[in-house]
């Protein structure tokens, strides 16, 4: 495709400022829609058959058909990846339930929206990675299927800006007591050289990142274990860090104003800093997954 910026919106290629829903449709009437973001490095994108597994998840968790094979998607995602302005960049592809009359049962014979487009991916900043980011908690009061990966995020957003008013990068959840994930990612913690992270289940995002760092420390040879992470365990960790398809890994130096460990990231964290940096070439040269 010659063309830049181009979007796909069902079965269309065609410039963002051109691309239309109808105001019916359900993702902006009820936010009844899932999404997926795939970081691309060197236009070869990052564990994309990972992502495509999860989005299918979302759906069948929705109720929703795909509309697409895996084939078929990675077949759509190519031109939008060919022709970003950016060798780095997001994918974000979203499904949703479709136009359709407003009432909250589901309609029948509606066909899904379904839309694609490559966002900017700016890398963890070189201060990031040398002094890592501050951040606050906040009480986990989301709904109890946090393992879809739903449009439907104000409670995120609400959760997120509170960390933005106080000037931190991320907003860490606890709910009765134990740490769930943050506002837009993953959270492990290192404690006496153990990494440690929440199990998966219904209260949290199944994080591609998560996947990718417990591999990554498996083969460092660090002790790892997932388990219920109480507060009082987070709040006394030698080393907290971030995970996201956006924030890779990021060490989290500040909580609610006290400093983790020395206040600067830590040595398991520049391990597997280093270990996610050499995964990710391996990606760009077209060996990843
Ligand atoms: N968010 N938990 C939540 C609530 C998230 O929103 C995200 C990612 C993650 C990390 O998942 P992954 O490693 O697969 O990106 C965990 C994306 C980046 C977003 O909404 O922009």
């Amino acid at each position: 495709m010659a063309l830049m910026n181009h979007v796909y919106l069902n079965g269309q290629y065609l410039p963002l400022s051109e691309a239309r829903v109808p105001v019916l449709d359900r993702g902006f009437i009820f936010g009844d829609g899932v999404y997926e973001v795939i970081p691309v490095y060197s236009r070869q994108p990052f564990r994309l058959r990972e992502h495509l597994q999860r989005l299918q998840h979302s759906l069948d968790a929705i109720r929703l058909a795909n509309p697409h094979s895996l084939a078929e998607w990675s077949a759509l995602v190519q031109p939008i990846i060919a022709q970003a302005e950016d060798e780095d960049q997001g994918i974000y592809l979203q499904v949703t339930r479709g136009p359709a009359p407003r009432d909250q049962a589901f309609p029948e014979g509606v066909t899904p929206t379904v839309f694609i487009m490559a966002m900017p991916l700016p890398a963890p900043s070189p201060e990031t990675i040398e002094h890592g980011v501050a951040a606050i908690t906040a009480v986990d009061d989301r709904w109890q299927h946090c393992d879809i990966k739903s449009t439907s995020l104000l409670a995120n957003v609400l959760l997120r800006q509170r960390s933005v008013d106080a000037g931190c990068a991320e907003t860490i959840l606890l709910r009765d007591g134990y740490l769930t994930e943050g506002s837009a990612s993953n959270i492990f913690i290192v404690h006496d050289g153990v990494l440690l992270a929440p199990p998966k289940s219904h209260l949290i995002l199944p994080g591609v990142t998560y996947d990718v760092v417990i591999e990554l420390a498996d083969q460092l040879g660090l002790p790892t274990s997932i388990r219920p992470i109480p507060e009082q365990e987070l709040r006394s960790a030698d080393e907290i860090w971030l995970t996201s398809s956006t924030k890779e890994v990021t060490a989290v130096t500040h909580l609610d104003g006290q400093a983790i460990g020395a206040g600067t990231p830590g040595p398991v964290y520049r391990q597997l800093h280093a270990a996610y940096q050499a995964y990710k070439h391996h990606t760009m040269r077209g060996h990843g997954r």
